[in-house]
């Protein structure tokens, strides 16, 4: 697949998984505009994109003000004559149970995640109507957005919120011609390594070992595996293709449900407290579980 004519953001992509949009970005013939808070891990990425024969430039910011996302959009412009795609990679981890998580740490979770993805798509999504023909808001949830998720209030909630991004975007812009979708990914990164459970495959994978072929059919391979879904989101092939959120990673691809009503049932003139103690009787066997599938 090729972008020759493309161009675009992928924020946080100093390392990680940003790193692999932007490198497959660019192997396709896109120009990048690589972004990371850490200006040497920004520097690592260009050269390598550069090194390969790639075009792409550094912009190093913290995304989550709009000087920042407007910044971004102005750099893609100055150095390849416009913008196609925005990807919002970026974004922190403060894992705290409620108890403990401070202001600052759910603030600065917030902010680089909802507002970084608020900002920057509001920037690019400008810059889009702009243009006039179109473009691509890839942005970026997290299991732990789609379920109950122990010590994760902070970063739930950003996902949460992404999410939501997603489905009031892609209806607000579709006339534009700009889709709007996310990407749910699992990854072994620098992030995943600090859930206890992952951290010594992290080691492992990142010394050289294969990831275990039980782990990939969880879902959970190389950053490399994901970035084919940021390209084909990023191309003219998946125009059309809007207002989605795919897992992916390692073997494994989904389509995430919507939230809809599992259970409903009327009553004229409404329901009191007493008659609700009566009825969820009824009820109850229609209640969710709170926890995730298996646990
Ligand atoms: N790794 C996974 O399994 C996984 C799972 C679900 C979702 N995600 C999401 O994927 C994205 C990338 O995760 P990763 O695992 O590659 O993380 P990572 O920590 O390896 O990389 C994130 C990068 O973002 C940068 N960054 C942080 N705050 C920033 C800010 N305000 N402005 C600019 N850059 C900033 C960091 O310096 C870092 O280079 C995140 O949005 C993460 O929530 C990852």
């Amino acid at each position: 697949m090729r972008l020759d004519d493309k161009v675009a953001i992928v924020t946080g992509s100093g390392r990680g998984l940003g790193r692999a949009y932007a490198e497959a970005l660019a192997a396709a013939g896109a120009g990048v505009v690589v972004n990371d808070i850490d200006g040497d891990a920004a520097a690592e990425t260009v050269a390598a994109i550069t090194g390969a024969g790639g075009r792409a430039v550094a912009e190093v910011c913290a995304v989550g003000t709009a000087e920042s996302a407007d910044a971004l959009v102005q750099r893609a412009v100055a150095e390849f004559g416009r913008l196609d795609v925005m990807c919002t990679n970026a974004g922190a981890l403060r894992d705290r149970t409620l108890g403990k998580v401070t202001d600052e740490e759910f603030d600065l979770v917030l902010n680089s995640h909802v507002r970084g993805t608020f900002t920057c798509g509001r920037a690019a999504a400008a810059r889009f109507r702009e243009q006039g023909d179109g473009g691509r808001l890839i942005l970026v949830g997290s299991p732990a957005g789609q379920y109950g998720s122990f010590g994760q209030t902070a970063y739930a909630a950003s996902k949460a919120a992404i999410i939501a991004m997603v489905r009031v975007w892609s209806i607000e812009l579709a006339k534009a011609g700009v889709t709007v979708n996310a990407i749910v990914p699992i990854a072994l990164t620098r992030m995943a390594a600090t859930i206890p459970d992952l951290a010594e495959v992290v080691a492992q994978v990142e010394a050289g070992a294969p990831v275990p072929p039980e782990l990939r059919r969880r879902g959970i391979g190389t950053v490399q595996d994901v970035a084919p879904l940021v390209v084909y989101l990023s191309s003219a092939e998946s125009a059309g293709i809007t207002g989605q959120y795919f897992g992916f990673g390692g073997d494994k691809f989904a389509i995430w449900a919507h939230p809809k009503e599992e259970f409903v049932t009327h009553r004229e003139g409404g329901w009191t407290a007493d008659q609700l103690v009566e009825d969820f009787a009824g009820f109850s066997k229609h209640l969710q579980s709170h926890l995730p599938p298996g646990r």
